[in-house]
């Protein structure tokens, strides 16, 4: 299981340090939240700031959209480079051409579901995207609660994406921890975000890390 602690549950205060932190604690990916206050109920950050994360970061930027306008966005955070940039297709009209336009940066494109969306909706994207994000909370915050369904959703997309492009993986953001990774393990769940349970665990990040993997 690949392990994506994001970083909305940092300290912004001591942020570069909070950065190396996860990196050196054994995490492969970074994940970075970028709110509009539009697409969802609240702000974080932009390319300055997320420039300072890649500078501190040893490990790929998994940069997850939260936004309206996404081709704006992408424009904005490709010249940092991040491993894969996801945006949700609850809010793209055009969701093959900005696949397109991630790809010509050399970024690796991903899809977001929220919680109701069924995996169906992107039945035929699925041969074109490098992953598929599944929400288990509802965007816009860190430290909410798992949304149980995302475990029978997780099964139906890995069943097509054995049909359709077996190397996609399948990434689960929101309200993951130790406990509920199994259900998502045994369901073929490749990666996991998680948040509060990486920052905020009594134990430290590098155990936590540990204990999800
Ligand atoms: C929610 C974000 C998540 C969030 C996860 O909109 O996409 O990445 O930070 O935090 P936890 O793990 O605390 O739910
Ligand atoms: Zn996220």
């Amino acid at each position: 299981m690949l392990v994506a602690p994001s970083i909305l549950s940092a300290d912004f205060g001591n942020l570069a340090e909070d950065v190396r932190a996860i990196c050196e604690g054994g995490c492969d990916l970074v994940h970075v939240d970028v709110m509009d206050g539009h697409f969802v109920p609240n702000l974080t950050i932009g390319p300055v700031v997320v420039e300072a994360v890649a500078k501190a970061a040893t490990k790929p930027l998994d940069i997850h959209l939260m936004v309206e306008n996404n081709a704006f966005f992408v424009d904005l955070f490709a010249p940092i480079k991040p491993g894969f940039i996801s945006f949700h297709m609850e809010e793209e009209k055009h969701p093959h051409r900005l696949i397109q336009k991630i790809r010509s940066y050399g970024i690796r494109p991903a899809i977001t579901l929220n919680p109701h969306t069924p995996p169906e909706a992107i039945e035929f994207l699925l041969e074109d995207v490098d992953m598929v994000l599944l929400m288990s909370v509802n965007p816009g915050f860190g430290g909410q609660k798992f949304i149980t369904s995302v475990v029978k959703k997780a099964q139906r997309l890995k069943a097509m994406i054995k049909k359709i492009n077996p190397k996609c993986l399948i990434e689960v953001d929101g309200g993951v921890n130790d406990q509920n990774i199994k259900a998502l393990e045994a369901a073929g769940v490749d990666v996991v975000v998680a948040g509060s349970f990486v920052y905020k665990h009594p134990e430290g990040i590098a155990k936590a890390i540990s204990a999800l993997k």
